[in-house]
């Protein structure tokens, strides 16, 4: 507890993210990994896998949502770069470290969706979803990785707009939304593009050992469309106990690691 405040206090970030909740949500990220490191593990490596055979080098490469690099082998894939940029509304201060002993790495904290600062000024309605350019001014990039990013996209603003009374279709349009610009934008990026993501939260009711049955599935990416995945894993994000004693919650991942070809062979 104590560990999380002073974390949550040390972690530099632009005040319209703090207030969001980025801030603790990054930490809550952090803390729920230890408790949950055995159940995490296989997800944390299929990701590291699938970010190694995508990053095979060249001279700019680009991780969106790095934060705390806990999916990220920093160390493996930025020698076989000239220059790495890692991308997130916040940095924790291991990350910012990690990336400064590769000697290459540099972080950038932006909302890659550019919709926060709207959301941190706006009264109680949702403001126009932006044309995304997180990137602007930095040089092109021969591999660019979103993960675990899109579907985390809409959790805070829709959080905002429940609390300011927006209604329930008006949010998830907005978020969908946010959604298909980041895909969009992925889609008109140069260079090649790897994409993971949940797309189902599946939850299941732990009954005695042997039963157990799925009591409910949401759409993590509300609907945002895109291509068959080249490959899928299950990430147990929180076993029994984690959120709920009797209620589990699993995440369905997708993996793409060429967007531009699978968008085009979707078409
Ligand atoms: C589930 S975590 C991804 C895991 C991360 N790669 C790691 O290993 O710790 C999602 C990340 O997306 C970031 N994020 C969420 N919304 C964002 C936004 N609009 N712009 C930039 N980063 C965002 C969060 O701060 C968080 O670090």
């Amino acid at each position: 507890m104590i560990r999380e405040w002073l974390e949550a206090l040390l972690t530099p970030a632009a005040p319209e993210v703090r207030r969001l909740g980025y801030v603790s949500e990054l930490v809550a990220i952090g803390a729920r990994e230890r408790r949950q490191s055995a159940a995490w593990a296989a997800h944390l490596r299929e990701t590291r896998a699938f970010v190694e055979g995508v990053a095979t080098g060249g001279d700019h490469l680009v991780l969106l949502g790095s934060g705390r690099l806990l999916d990220v082998p920093l160390e493996r894939v930025a020698p076989r770069y000239a220059r790495v940029t890692l991308v997130d509304c916040v940095h924790p201060r291991a990350a910012r470290r990690r990336a400064a002993a590769c000697g290459n790495a540099s972080c950038l904290a932006v909302d890659v969706t550019g919709s926060v600062a709207a959301l941190a000024r706006a009264g109680h309605r949702l403001p126009p979803v932006p044309t995304p350019d997180p990137l602007a001014g930095l040089p092109e990039p021969t591999t660019t990785l979103s993960l675990n990013l899109a579907s985390q996209l809409p959790i805070m603003p829709l959080q905002w707009a429940e609390a300011r009374g927006v209604t329930e279709p008006d949010r998830l349009a907005f978020g969908r939304a946010l959604i298909d610009a980041h895909f969009a934008w992925l889609a008109a990026l140069p260079g090649r593009v790897g994409v993971v993501t949940d797309i189902r939260r599946v939850y299941t009711a732990v009954g005695p050992p042997g039963q157990a049955s799925v009591v409910e599935t949401e759409d993590a990416l509300l609907g945002a469309r895109r291509p068959s995945p080249d490959r899928q894993w299950t990430w147990d994000v929180a076993p029994a106990g984690e959120i709920a004693p009797d209620l589990a919650l699993a995440l369905e991942v997708h993996a793409w690691s060429d967007w531009h070809r699978s968008a085009a062979t979707a078409a």
